[in-house]
Protein backbone atom coordinates (compact mmCIF):
# COMPACT_ATOMS: atom_id res chain seq x y z
CA UNK A 1 0.00 0.00 0.00
CA UNK A 2 1.40 3.45 -1.03
CA UNK A 3 1.53 5.97 2.20
CA UNK A 4 1.40 8.75 0.29
CA UNK A 5 -0.01 9.98 -3.44
CA UNK A 6 2.44 10.05 -5.66
CA UNK A 7 3.52 13.23 -8.37
CA UNK A 8 5.94 12.88 -10.91
CA UNK A 9 7.96 16.46 -12.24
CA UNK A 10 8.80 15.82 -15.78
CA UNK A 11 11.05 18.48 -16.19
CA UNK A 12 13.16 19.28 -12.94
CA UNK A 13 13.94 23.21 -13.92
CA UNK A 14 12.98 26.29 -12.49
CA UNK A 15 9.23 25.28 -12.31
CA UNK A 16 9.78 21.54 -11.57
CA UNK A 17 12.12 21.89 -8.73
CA UNK A 18 10.37 24.70 -7.27
CA UNK A 19 7.02 22.67 -7.01
CA UNK A 20 8.89 19.75 -5.79
CA UNK A 21 9.98 22.45 -3.34
CA UNK A 22 6.45 22.93 -2.17
CA UNK A 23 5.48 20.16 -2.18
CA UNK A 24 7.79 17.83 -0.09
CA UNK A 25 7.58 20.76 2.62
CA UNK A 26 3.91 20.88 3.01
CA UNK A 27 3.96 17.28 2.88
CA UNK A 28 1.69 16.50 -0.19
CA UNK A 29 3.08 13.87 -2.04
CA UNK A 30 5.88 11.71 -2.76
CA UNK A 31 8.05 12.89 -5.66
CA UNK A 32 9.47 11.82 -8.64
CA UNK A 33 11.91 14.50 -10.38
CA UNK A 34 12.70 13.25 -13.79
CA UNK A 35 14.74 15.20 -16.49
CA UNK A 36 16.60 14.43 -19.81
CA UNK A 37 19.83 16.20 -17.75
CA UNK A 38 22.01 13.29 -16.30
CA UNK A 39 22.43 13.94 -12.93
CA UNK A 40 20.55 17.15 -12.66
CA UNK A 41 17.57 15.60 -11.07
CA UNK A 42 19.50 12.92 -8.85
CA UNK A 43 21.55 15.85 -7.38
CA UNK A 44 18.10 18.19 -6.63
CA UNK A 45 16.17 15.44 -5.53
CA UNK A 46 19.51 14.39 -2.98
CA UNK A 47 19.11 17.96 -2.05
CA UNK A 48 15.65 18.27 -0.93
CA UNK A 49 16.00 15.01 0.84
CA UNK A 50 18.77 16.46 3.17
CA UNK A 51 16.56 19.48 3.85
CA UNK A 52 13.81 17.42 4.97
CA UNK A 53 15.71 17.02 8.86
CA UNK A 54 15.41 20.87 9.26
CA UNK A 55 11.86 20.65 8.27
CA UNK A 56 10.66 17.80 9.50
CA UNK A 57 9.29 16.46 5.95
CA UNK A 58 9.25 13.01 4.97
CA UNK A 59 8.31 12.83 2.17
CA UNK A 60 10.35 10.22 -0.80
CA UNK A 61 12.03 11.98 -3.77
CA UNK A 62 13.79 10.41 -6.43
CA UNK A 63 15.44 12.14 -9.34
CA UNK A 64 15.77 9.93 -12.41
CA UNK A 65 16.25 9.82 -16.39
CA UNK A 66 13.84 6.94 -16.43
CA UNK A 67 10.00 6.40 -17.04
CA UNK A 68 9.88 3.36 -14.73
CA UNK A 69 10.40 4.85 -11.87
CA UNK A 70 7.43 7.99 -12.45
CA UNK A 71 5.51 3.84 -12.59
CA UNK A 72 2.23 4.47 -10.93
CA UNK A 73 1.67 8.15 -10.62
CA UNK A 74 -1.69 9.36 -9.37
CA UNK A 75 -0.40 12.98 -10.73
CA UNK A 76 2.12 14.12 -13.21
CA UNK A 77 3.20 17.82 -14.23
CA UNK A 78 4.98 18.73 -17.41
CA UNK A 79 7.13 21.03 -17.21
CA UNK A 80 9.48 19.55 -20.79
CA UNK A 81 10.30 22.25 -22.91
CA UNK A 82 12.44 25.63 -23.20
CA UNK A 83 11.33 28.38 -22.12
CA UNK A 84 10.86 32.36 -23.35
CA UNK A 85 13.85 34.44 -23.72
CA UNK A 86 13.86 38.65 -24.08
CA UNK A 87 11.84 38.93 -27.58
CA UNK A 88 10.34 35.63 -27.68
CA UNK A 89 6.77 35.11 -27.38
CA UNK A 90 4.87 32.03 -25.95
CA UNK A 91 4.19 30.84 -30.12
CA UNK A 92 8.09 30.99 -30.83
CA UNK A 93 8.76 27.48 -28.41
CA UNK A 94 5.80 25.56 -30.38
CA UNK A 95 8.12 23.24 -32.65
CA UNK A 96 10.73 22.60 -30.12
CA UNK A 97 8.34 21.74 -27.28
CA UNK A 98 5.69 19.69 -29.32
CA UNK A 99 8.32 17.07 -30.25
CA UNK A 100 9.75 17.01 -26.57
CA UNK A 101 5.83 16.80 -25.64
CA UNK A 102 4.68 13.91 -27.59
CA UNK A 103 7.72 11.80 -26.52
CA UNK A 104 6.96 12.88 -22.45
CA UNK A 105 3.33 12.38 -22.87
CA UNK A 106 3.44 8.64 -24.62
CA UNK A 107 6.15 8.27 -21.97
CA UNK A 108 3.90 9.17 -19.64
CA UNK A 109 0.81 7.29 -20.60
CA UNK A 110 2.62 3.80 -20.89
CA UNK A 111 3.84 3.78 -17.14
CA UNK A 112 0.77 5.98 -15.71
CA UNK A 113 -2.07 5.24 -17.12
CA UNK A 114 -4.63 6.49 -14.17
CA UNK A 115 -2.72 9.49 -14.08
CA UNK A 116 -3.96 12.86 -14.05
CA UNK A 117 -1.98 15.51 -16.30
CA UNK A 118 -0.97 18.92 -15.41
CA UNK A 119 0.50 20.51 -18.68
CA UNK A 120 2.90 23.84 -18.18
CA UNK A 121 5.00 24.05 -21.43
CA UNK A 122 4.60 26.69 -23.80
CA UNK A 123 2.44 27.56 -25.92
CA UNK A 124 -0.12 26.01 -23.01
CA UNK A 125 -3.11 25.77 -24.90
CA UNK A 126 -1.49 23.82 -27.85
CA UNK A 127 0.92 21.61 -26.01
CA UNK A 128 -1.87 20.41 -23.79
CA UNK A 129 -3.77 19.63 -26.64
CA UNK A 130 -0.52 17.76 -28.41
CA UNK A 131 -0.18 15.89 -24.61
CA UNK A 132 -3.70 14.89 -24.65
CA UNK A 133 -4.06 13.41 -28.13
CA UNK A 134 -0.70 11.50 -28.41
CA UNK A 135 -1.31 10.51 -24.77
CA UNK A 136 -4.70 8.45 -24.97
CA UNK A 137 -5.45 9.27 -21.58
CA UNK A 138 -9.13 10.50 -21.23
CA UNK A 139 -9.95 14.23 -21.84
CA UNK A 140 -10.77 15.24 -18.84
CA UNK A 141 -7.57 13.76 -17.38
CA UNK A 142 -5.29 16.33 -18.86
CA UNK A 143 -5.50 20.00 -18.04
CA UNK A 144 -3.05 23.05 -18.59
CA UNK A 145 -2.19 25.44 -15.87
CA UNK A 146 -2.22 28.75 -16.76
CA UNK A 147 -5.42 30.20 -15.51
CA UNK A 148 -4.60 30.09 -11.85
CA UNK A 149 -1.85 32.22 -12.45
CA UNK A 150 -3.40 34.28 -14.77
CA UNK A 151 -6.01 35.14 -12.67
CA UNK A 152 -3.19 35.45 -9.22
CA UNK A 153 -1.45 38.23 -11.71
CA UNK A 154 -4.89 39.65 -12.23
CA UNK A 155 -5.48 39.71 -8.25
CA UNK A 156 -2.01 40.64 -6.94
CA UNK A 157 -2.04 43.99 -9.02
CA UNK A 158 -5.67 44.70 -7.95
CA UNK A 159 -4.91 44.29 -4.46
CA UNK A 160 -2.01 46.16 -4.41
CA UNK A 161 -4.01 48.80 -6.02
CA UNK A 162 -6.60 48.81 -3.55
CA UNK A 163 -4.60 48.08 -0.56
CA UNK A 164 -6.23 44.91 0.86
CA UNK A 165 -5.37 41.43 1.55
CA UNK A 166 -4.50 39.37 -1.92
CA UNK A 167 -7.16 36.92 0.17
CA UNK A 168 -10.11 39.20 -0.93
CA UNK A 169 -9.25 39.12 -4.45
CA UNK A 170 -11.66 37.19 -6.54
CA UNK A 171 -10.30 37.21 -10.25
CA UNK A 172 -11.57 35.35 -12.75
CA UNK A 173 -8.97 35.25 -16.16
CA UNK A 174 -10.03 32.94 -19.23
CA UNK A 175 -9.02 32.18 -22.87
CA UNK A 176 -5.73 31.57 -24.62
CA UNK A 177 -2.72 31.82 -21.97
CA UNK A 178 -1.28 34.50 -24.42
CA UNK A 179 -1.48 38.36 -24.87
CA UNK A 180 -4.93 37.56 -25.83
CA UNK A 181 -6.36 35.88 -22.77
CA UNK A 182 -9.48 37.95 -20.91
CA UNK A 183 -9.27 39.37 -17.57
CA UNK A 184 -13.39 39.47 -16.72
CA UNK A 185 -13.44 42.73 -14.39
CA UNK A 186 -17.49 42.18 -13.91
CA UNK A 187 -16.70 38.81 -12.50
CA UNK A 188 -13.98 40.30 -9.82
CA UNK A 189 -15.04 41.02 -6.08
CA UNK A 190 -12.90 42.20 -3.81
CA UNK A 191 -14.44 40.07 -0.42
CA UNK A 192 -17.34 39.55 -2.89
CA UNK A 193 -18.47 43.76 -3.96
CA UNK A 194 -17.49 44.17 -7.06
CA UNK A 195 -13.97 45.73 -8.01
CA UNK A 196 -15.69 48.79 -9.87
CA UNK A 197 -16.59 49.96 -6.10
CA UNK A 198 -12.90 50.89 -5.77
CA UNK A 199 -11.17 51.30 -8.74
CA UNK A 200 -11.99 53.44 -11.97
CA UNK A 201 -12.04 52.23 -15.65
CA UNK A 202 -8.86 53.65 -16.22
CA UNK A 203 -6.96 51.94 -13.26
CA UNK A 204 -8.75 48.71 -14.17
CA UNK A 205 -8.20 48.59 -17.69
CA UNK A 206 -4.38 49.45 -17.14
CA UNK A 207 -4.64 46.49 -15.03
CA UNK A 208 -5.93 44.06 -17.79
CA UNK A 209 -2.89 45.48 -20.14
CA UNK A 210 -0.35 44.51 -17.29
CA UNK A 211 -1.95 41.00 -16.94
CA UNK A 212 -2.26 40.46 -20.37
CA UNK A 213 1.78 41.03 -20.29
CA UNK A 214 2.59 40.00 -16.89
CA UNK A 215 5.01 36.83 -18.46
CA UNK A 216 6.93 39.18 -20.65
CA UNK A 217 7.25 41.69 -17.93
CA UNK A 218 9.16 39.15 -15.77
CA UNK A 219 11.16 37.63 -18.83
CA UNK A 220 12.16 41.14 -19.53
CA UNK A 221 13.93 41.32 -16.13
CA UNK A 222 14.48 37.67 -15.56
CA UNK A 223 15.86 36.91 -18.72
CA UNK A 224 13.73 33.66 -18.56
CA UNK A 225 9.98 32.46 -17.63
CA UNK A 226 8.81 33.40 -14.16
CA UNK A 227 8.81 30.04 -11.95
CA UNK A 228 7.10 31.18 -8.51
CA UNK A 229 4.23 32.14 -9.20
CA UNK A 230 3.66 29.67 -11.85
CA UNK A 231 5.07 26.86 -9.08
CA UNK A 232 2.57 27.56 -6.85
CA UNK A 233 -0.35 28.08 -9.30
CA UNK A 234 0.60 24.04 -10.26
CA UNK A 235 1.00 22.70 -6.89
CA UNK A 236 -2.91 24.75 -5.77
CA UNK A 237 -3.86 22.41 -8.89
CA UNK A 238 -1.97 18.85 -7.64
CA UNK A 239 -4.11 19.55 -4.14
CA UNK A 240 -7.28 19.83 -6.00
CA UNK A 241 -6.67 16.65 -7.70
CA UNK A 242 -5.17 14.35 -4.46
CA UNK A 243 -7.51 15.70 -1.76
CA UNK A 244 -10.80 15.89 -4.13
CA UNK A 245 -11.32 19.55 -3.25
CA UNK A 246 -13.29 19.99 -6.36
CA UNK A 247 -11.86 23.76 -6.90
CA UNK A 248 -13.53 26.10 -9.02
CA UNK A 249 -10.48 27.30 -10.69
CA UNK A 250 -9.17 28.18 -14.21
CA UNK A 251 -7.46 25.67 -16.81
CA UNK A 252 -6.62 25.08 -19.91
CA UNK A 253 -9.79 22.16 -20.73
CA UNK A 254 -11.09 20.17 -23.45
CA UNK A 255 -14.45 21.89 -25.11
CA UNK A 256 -16.66 20.10 -26.78
CA UNK A 257 -19.10 22.24 -27.52
CA UNK A 258 -19.08 23.98 -24.51
CA UNK A 259 -19.11 28.00 -25.55
CA UNK A 260 -19.26 27.12 -28.88
CA UNK A 261 -16.30 25.59 -29.23
CA UNK A 262 -15.10 22.11 -30.58
CA UNK A 263 -11.93 19.95 -30.30
CA UNK A 264 -10.07 22.23 -28.75
CA UNK A 265 -7.63 23.17 -25.18
CA UNK A 266 -8.37 26.48 -24.16
CA UNK A 267 -8.66 28.48 -20.23
CA UNK A 268 -12.13 28.21 -19.49
CA UNK A 269 -13.41 28.09 -15.40
CA UNK A 270 -13.82 24.36 -14.55
CA UNK A 271 -14.48 22.33 -10.88
CA UNK A 272 -11.02 20.45 -10.14
CA UNK A 273 -11.44 17.30 -8.56
CA UNK A 274 -9.88 13.29 -8.18
CA UNK A 275 -11.04 12.74 -11.78
CA UNK A 276 -9.26 15.66 -13.74
CA UNK A 277 -12.18 18.27 -15.11
CA UNK A 278 -14.95 17.46 -13.36
CA UNK A 279 -17.18 20.23 -14.91
CA UNK A 280 -16.63 22.87 -17.50
CA UNK A 281 -18.73 26.22 -16.04
CA UNK A 282 -19.80 28.60 -18.85
CA UNK A 283 -20.44 31.96 -17.92
CA UNK A 284 -21.84 34.76 -19.50
CA UNK A 285 -19.78 36.31 -22.32
CA UNK A 286 -20.15 39.75 -23.80
CA UNK A 287 -20.30 39.88 -27.79
CA UNK A 288 -16.54 41.10 -28.16
CA UNK A 289 -14.84 38.39 -25.46
CA UNK A 290 -16.66 35.74 -27.20
CA UNK A 291 -15.39 36.70 -30.60
CA UNK A 292 -11.94 37.34 -28.91
CA UNK A 293 -11.97 33.72 -27.59
CA UNK A 294 -12.83 32.40 -30.80
CA UNK A 295 -10.41 33.94 -32.54
CA UNK A 296 -7.80 32.71 -30.21
CA UNK A 297 -9.22 29.31 -30.52
CA UNK A 298 -8.89 29.58 -34.41
CA UNK A 299 -4.73 30.40 -33.65
CA UNK A 300 -4.72 27.45 -31.65
CA UNK A 301 -6.18 25.16 -33.98
CA UNK A 302 -3.79 26.52 -36.45
CA UNK A 303 -0.66 25.95 -34.40
CA UNK A 304 -2.00 22.20 -33.39
CA UNK A 305 -2.35 21.78 -37.33
CA UNK A 306 1.66 22.58 -37.82
CA UNK A 307 2.92 20.07 -35.06
CA UNK A 308 0.14 17.49 -35.72
P1 LIG B 1 13.48 25.16 -17.41
O1 LIG B 1 14.31 25.33 -18.63
O2 LIG B 1 14.04 25.64 -16.12
O3 LIG B 1 13.11 23.62 -17.24
C1 LIG B 1 12.67 22.83 -18.30
C2 LIG B 1 13.32 21.49 -18.12
O4 LIG B 1 12.82 20.59 -19.11
C3 LIG B 1 14.85 21.52 -18.28
O5 LIG B 1 15.48 21.09 -17.10
C4 LIG B 1 15.09 20.56 -19.44
O6 LIG B 1 16.29 19.80 -19.31
C5 LIG B 1 13.85 19.68 -19.35
N1 LIG B 1 13.58 18.90 -20.56
C6 LIG B 1 13.78 19.27 -21.85
N2 LIG B 1 13.43 18.25 -22.66
C7 LIG B 1 13.00 17.23 -21.87
C8 LIG B 1 12.50 15.93 -22.12
N3 LIG B 1 12.37 15.46 -23.36
N4 LIG B 1 12.17 15.16 -21.07
C9 LIG B 1 12.30 15.63 -19.80
N5 LIG B 1 12.76 16.85 -19.49
C10 LIG B 1 13.11 17.65 -20.53
O7 LIG B 1 12.07 25.84 -17.71
P2 LIG B 1 10.93 26.27 -16.69
O8 LIG B 1 11.17 27.66 -16.26
O9 LIG B 1 10.76 25.22 -15.68
O10 LIG B 1 9.67 26.32 -17.69
C11 LIG B 1 9.17 25.13 -18.27
C12 LIG B 1 8.10 25.42 -19.32
O11 LIG B 1 6.99 26.05 -18.71
C13 LIG B 1 8.52 26.33 -20.46
O12 LIG B 1 7.99 25.85 -21.67
C14 LIG B 1 7.86 27.68 -20.11
O13 LIG B 1 7.62 28.48 -21.22
C15 LIG B 1 6.59 27.20 -19.49
N6 LIG B 1 5.91 28.15 -18.61
C16 LIG B 1 4.55 28.04 -18.56
C17 LIG B 1 3.83 28.85 -17.73
C18 LIG B 1 2.34 28.68 -17.66
O14 LIG B 1 1.67 29.50 -17.06
N7 LIG B 1 1.78 27.65 -18.23
C19 LIG B 1 4.46 29.87 -16.87
C20 LIG B 1 5.90 29.88 -16.99
C21 LIG B 1 6.59 29.04 -17.84
C1 LIG C 1 4.37 33.13 -18.05
O1 LIG C 1 3.18 33.45 -18.17
C2 LIG C 1 5.98 32.82 -19.88
O2 LIG C 1 3.98 31.54 -19.77
C3 LIG C 1 4.98 32.18 -19.04
O3 LIG C 1 5.10 33.56 -17.14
Amino acid sequence: MKSRPKVSLVGAGNIGSTIAHIIAQNEIADLVMLDVVEGMPQGKALDLFEAAPVDGYDVKIIGTNSYEDTQGSDVIVITAGITRKPGMSRDDLLATNAKIMKDVAKNCATHSPNAKVIVVSNPLDVMTYVASSVSGYPRSSVMGMAGVLDSARFSSFVANEINVSVSDVNALVLGGHGDSMIPLIRYCTVGGVPVTNFLSENVLDEIVKRTRFAGGEIVSMLKTSAYYSPATAVVSMVKAILFDKRKVITCAAYLNGEYGLEDVYIGVPVILGKNGVEKIIEVELEDSEREELHNTATVIKEMIGKVS
